[in-house]
């Protein structure tokens, strides 16, 4: 028995059998199927938000909403936040396997080799106000690296491809913390190549007179696990960006400034940020029943809660919840955490959040790590930006070696005014 979808057209009869292949059916296929005699296109599918269309085939990263489950290349992100590094995961997004030995030196060394910014990106990003959001600067930097690599535009040319990852890789921790320490009057520091990839970015984050700064190794490996956590989730918003833009082939620097800018909205990778604003908003353990009535009654969210694709936990958020203990050991409890304990414990047993299947996601704990390792709220969004770079360049080099992939375009159902005929000014009441 073929895998088929029989569809019958009442008005006329008809019956069409769609093929069902991986869970879905081409929408392409209903095509076939005619509204009336005047209809050349066909039947389409009204999919606002993208709730239930598949736009590509990948085989990146799987999730499963209901079961919380995230796997990187079929890796449970559980075993590679406690046994692999982010370099070493951000290797198996692009590349689908994880390195050999030698495979691992070789990347190392070139991510290395790539964190210098061209002196002139210094000064485009001295032109910046000096309160301007670091992630504002962070994706017009990006969005600048393609007039400084005009040979990003050889998109279909392998080695050219190589040569953006790597740098793309290892300069978007330079240029988060160039606009970090931008925002904060400070010098820039220039990359210690003898650091490990964290190590290095909280050196140029965090040194001030010292010859050498010395990593808190704790810190070190809590950034690189929420690195790890960070570093893709299949067609998100931001990714969705990434891919929709390049589909018009443009270098991967312009397609991931798009990127960037989708992740910069507080429904997105700006959740951390604002989760940290309402846990200050909310002030005491005292105030959280009548936040969570204000939630209810539809006046605002409960930020870092729900997802679109996970309807129980977040496996990520188990994870993060166990890196908070190790780095609060370090830093000392930030003094919000006892907020946002007693917050989950009410979100998670009220009706309300129950029934919506709402849970903590990966941005309710973020926030309270990054703050107490002594980043400013505002450069959380740039805090996530720098691992998903990762997810981005692998999903776009995916998209545009894909042969069933052309330039984005979805359909629109129009309900606008019908054709009349243009009234002059003078005639207008
Ligand atoms: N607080 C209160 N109510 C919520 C929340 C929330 N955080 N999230 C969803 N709901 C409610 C909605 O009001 C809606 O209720 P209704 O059916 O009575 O109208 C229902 O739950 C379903 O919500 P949708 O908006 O349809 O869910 P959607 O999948 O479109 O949204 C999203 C997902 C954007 C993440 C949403 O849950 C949200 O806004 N959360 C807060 C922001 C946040 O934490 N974003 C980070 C996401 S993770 C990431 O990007 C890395």
């Amino acid at each position: 028995m073929p895998d088929t979808l029989t569809v019958t057209d009442n008005r006329t009869g008809k019956q069409y059998e769609i093929p069902i292949k991986d869970g879905v059916i081409n929408a392409t296929a209903l095509r076939q199927i005619k509204t009336g005699p005047e209809d050349i296109a066909g039947l389409a599918t009204y999919d606002p938000a993208f709730m239930n269309t598949a736009s590509c085939r990948s085989k990146i990263t799987y999730i499963d909403g209901d079961q919380g489950v995230l796997e990187y290349r079929g890796y449970p992100i559980e075993q590679l936040a406690e046994r692999s590094t982010y370099l070493e995961t951000a290797y198996l997004i692009l590349f689908g396997e994880l390195p050999s030995a030698a495979q691992l030196k070789e990347w190392t060394t070139q991510i290395t080799f790539h964190t210098m910014l061209h002196e002139n990106i210094k000064k485009l990003m001295e032109g910046f106000q000096y309160d301007a959001h670091p992630m504002g600067v962070f994706l017009s930097t990006v969005g600048a690296f393609s007039t400084f690599y005009p040979d990003a535009k050889k998109i279909f040319d392998e080695a050219s491809r190589k040569k953006q990852i790597h740098r793309l890789i290892a300069k978007v921790p330079s240029v988060a913390a160039y606009a970090y320490r931008h925002s904060i009057g400070r010098p820039y520091i220039y990359p210690d190549n003898d650091l490990s990839f964290t190590g290095n970015f909280l050196n140029m984050l965090f040194r001030m007179t010292e010859l050498k700064y010395k990593v808190d190794p704790a810190l070190e490996r809590a950034l690189d696990v929420l690195f790890i956590l960070h570093a893709d989730h299949e067609q998100n918003c931001s990714t969705s960006a990434m891919r929709g833009i390049g589909s018009s082939h443009v270098d991967p620097y312009s397609a991931m400034a798009g990127a960037a800018a989708a992740l910069y909205g507080p429904l997105h990778g700006g959740a951390n940020e604002a989760v940290l604003r309402m846990l200050n908003e909310i002030g005491s353990v005292q105030k959280i029943p009548d936040f969570i009535k204000r939630v209810k009654a539809g006046e605002g969210r409960l930020m870092g809660f729900g997802h679109r694709v996970y309807k129980s936990y977040d496996p990520r958020a188990k994870i993060i919840k166990k890196t908070a203990d190790e780095v609060f050991e370090v830093t000392g409890k930030n003094p919000l955490l006892e907020i946002a304990l007693e917050l989950e414990r009410i979100a998670l047993q009220d009706e309300y959040f129950v029934t919506r299947k709402l849970y903590p996601n990966v941005d309710f704990y973020s926030g309270l790590i990054y703050q107490a390792m002594g980043f400013p709220v505002e450069m959380f969004p740039v805090l996530f930006a720098i691992p998903r770079t990762s997810g981005w360049i692998a999903q776009w080099e995916e998209m545009i070696l894909d042969p069933e992939q052309k330039i984005a375009r979805p359909k629109q159902v129009y309900i606008g005014a019908s054709r009349r005929d243009y009234v002059p000014l003078d005639k207008r009441s």
